[in-house]
């Protein structure tokens, strides 16, 4: 009997041993299996790099050929700035991007006002070619949001205005690219410092709105050239 139980605890922990192993080996199965099917539905359903913030990126484009005719309600076009300056982040998610978005008459009468604080410095087919879209974004951070944190946290306190214009930026692409999804065509100017005042008297924004860029957009006039494929490795190294 004591004889028995032996056996049978071994044999017990012996079973034990070997459904683990068992169990272990169907992990990595299992494991295999679903890395297999990722990179296979990845390739079949979604062609290579074809995930949805690549094909928003290709979209994207530098377009100065523009019109007035929108693909899509003005109302979308407001929708989506104010949900990509959501979802966009920043450091200590601080918030420090701000938006205004001028459409239609008001967009005509920035460019009017940005011609006439540059006092013909700029040539007026340029300007024309922002006026003739749709609408513009101005881009700015808030300095009272930036300066609120450097105070708080003096180690990385020049940290913070440089953090504010990276945040910038990435809402900027977004924005961009989310508009080129939208098929509306855009560019990235920046006639700021000139027009900061103007800026701000206009639209009676606080002194602390730093503004960063100007993206005037529209119905897309004419595709600028496709971009000479450029050999990437030479800026991207896997290591
Ligand atoms: C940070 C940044 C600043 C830029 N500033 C300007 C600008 O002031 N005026 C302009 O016409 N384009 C500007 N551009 C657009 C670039 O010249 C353009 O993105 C680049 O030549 C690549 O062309 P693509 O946008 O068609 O891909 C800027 C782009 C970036 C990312």
């Amino acid at each position: 009997m004591e004889n028995g139980k032996t056996v049978t605890a071994l044999q017990t922990k012996a079973y034990a041993g070997a459904r683990q192993t068992e169990q272990g080996r169907q992990n990595k199965a299992n494991r295999t299996r679903q890395t297999e099917q990722g990179n296979r539905i990845h390739k079949k359903e979604k062609g290579g790099t074809d995930m949805s913030v690549i094909t928003g990126l290709e979209k994207r484009r530098s377009r100065y050929l523009l019109n007035k005719e929108l693909p899509v309600a003005k109302e979308k076009v407001e929708e989506v700035i104010k949900r990509v300056t959501e979802l966009v982040p920043d450091a200590f998610d601080m918030k420090s991007a701000r938006v205004v978005a001028a459409f239609g008459e008001e967009h005509e009468a920035l460019w009017d006002e940005i011609e006439r604080v540059f006092e013909g410095k700029v040539p007026h087919d340029k300007i024309q070619s922002f006026r003739n879209g749709a609408g513009t974004i101005l881009y700015f951070y808030e300095e009272e949001v930036v300066d609120g944190l450097a105070a708080k946290f003096p180690t990385y306190a020049a940290n913070f205005p440089v953090w504010a214009n990276h945040a910038n930026g990435m809402l900027q692409i977004s924005i961009w690219t989310a508009l080129a999804e939208l098929g509306i065509g855009a560019s990235l100017q920046h006639y700021n410092p000139v027009i900061d005042d103007m800026v701000r008297e206009r639209y009676k924004l606080p002194k602390t709105y730093r503004l960063v860029a100007q993206m005037p957009f529209g119905g897309i006039e004419k595709e600028p050239e496709a971009k000479a494929k450029e050999k990437i490795e030479q800026r991207v190294q896997i290591v």
